[in-house]
């Protein structure tokens, strides 16, 4: 029997035992469950360091007490790894909330004034109109353009507890708001709070502030699904309401304030989906104006345009000048079509297996949607083109399809 396996044969049959070999180890490694990298411990001390500085009064913010006195925000699990941001999930009033800050402990930021030995603040320095003038430069300098609010105006948008006409913050509510503002998402989500496409903002303590709990959920952030519950686990009339959701959200970056809000940390897991399939961007710390997106892309020295991305958003380089200029070369929605709508790394793709009424039809404006021609690559196109319009009513038409 052996004499008659050609050597082809043999090459084939090797390639094959291999190739299943190799699919069952994937199959098996995404059944695993990640271990978590934070404890319940850190998030424990978290709230210990916090509720301390609370009781000095080192620190302020509407969630305060209900955090430290009450105890009526009830701790249930710490969603964080690594270097990222402390990502916290409570109960507050039986709803479900999400507790966030860059830093672990308040002094990892830069503060107003230093911890006297008493354990609170020293009394500052800086009289109470510099410190509202610094606030709005801070401001004006994060979002990259001047801002309409007058000063007191922008304090009491910015800060989670009312201020009362002729009122001034405590040195430790100063310190906490100017820690909140140091936080690039913190600022969008509380400037523009209101916002369809952003998580309700419910407010702080300290340097933390809490938001809606939206998770991804397992069609957009598959990532603990085995293979074949990747495929198998969201119909498509689910994923395509996710995806119109999405592309709603594209067009209000580009609509909701005088500037397009370039998003350049596209990836599944940074949106979440609610119960009724819409969308909201829970992680836009790495998001910027027109304004300042053409400072960053502009700053590097560069050969070649992959130099000057940045992230997601895309620059280009001035060959002669050995300078990235100051335009991004692709847009949100393209974007969102690499890294979500279509297959990306190990990510099967929002749009995966569309009814065939409509399969080659999204194939094609995919295709179109991320390979822009070379022309069009360097005009810096807003998000709304006819690929995009014709991506969305052909989502929509697909949901009439029985
Ligand atoms: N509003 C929210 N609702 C539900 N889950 C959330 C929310 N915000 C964050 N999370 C969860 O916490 C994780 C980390 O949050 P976030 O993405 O803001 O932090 P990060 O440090 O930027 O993480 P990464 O670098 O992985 O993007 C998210 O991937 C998500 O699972
Ligand atoms: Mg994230």
């Amino acid at each position: 029997m052996w004499r008659r396996l050609s050597p082809r044969r043999i090459c084939l049959g090797i390639i094959l035992i291999t190739a299943v070999a190799i699919l069952y180890a994937a199959f098996k490694a995404s059944s695993i469950i990640i271990p978590k990298a934070c404890t319940d411990d850190q998030t424990t001390r978290i709230f210990d360091n916090l509720c301390n500085l609370y009781q000095s009064q080192a620190v302020g913010g509407n969630l305060c007490e209900v955090i430290c006195t009450s105890k009526s925000i009830i701790y249930e699990d710490c969603l964080f790894k690594g270097k990222g941001k402390k990502v916290i999930a409570a109960t507050y009033n039986s709803k479900k909330i999400i507790l966030k800050s860059r830093n672990e402990r308040l002094e990892e930021f830069e503060l107003l004034f230093s911890a006297n030995d008493k354990g609170g603040f020293a009394p500052p320095e800086m009289d109470y109109d510099s410190f509202k003038s610094m606030f709005k430069s801070h401001m004006e300098a994060l979002m990259g353009m001047k801002l309409v609010d007058s000063e007191d105006v922008l304090l009491s948008k910015m800060w989670t507890s009312p201020i009362l006409q002729n009122d001034e913050l405590t040195p430790g509510e100063m310190n906490s708001v100017w820690t909140l503002v140091q936080q690039s998402e913190f600022n969008y989500l509380k400037y523009f709070h209101g916002a369809q496409f952003l998580p309700d903002i419910y407010g702080s303590c300290g340097h933390f502030y809490a938001v809606e709990y939206i998770p991804s959920g397992k069609i957009l952030d598959p990532s603990l699904l085995s293979l074949s519950e990747q495929w198998d686990s969201a119909p498509w009339p689910n994923r395509a309401k996710i995806g119109l959701s999405l592309m709603d959200l594209i067009a209000s970056t580009e609509t909701f304030y005088s500037e397009i809000l370039h998003l350049c940390d596209v990836k599944p897991d940074n949106f979440g989906v609610t119960e009724d399939f819409q969308v909201k961007a829970i992680d836009i710390d790495i998001s910027f104006f027109t304004p300042q997106m053409r400072d960053y892309l502009q700053q590097p020295d560069c050969t070649a345009d992959e130099e000057c991305d940045f992230f997601d958003c895309h620059g280009a380089c001035n060959k002669s000048t050995q300078k990235c200029l100051d335009v991004r070369t692709n847009n949100n929605f393209q974007s969102v079509c690499s890294d979500i709508l279509m297959h990306h790394h190990t990510y099967p793709g929002l749009l995966r297996n569309p009814p065939a009424e409509v399969a080659t039809e999204i194939t094609e404006l995919l295709d179109k949607c991320v390979n822009p021609s070379r022309e069009e690559k360097y005009i810096q196109t807003p998000s709304i083109t006819k690929t995009f319009q014709r991506l969305h009513s052909l989502l929509k038409e697909s949901l009439q399809i029985r």
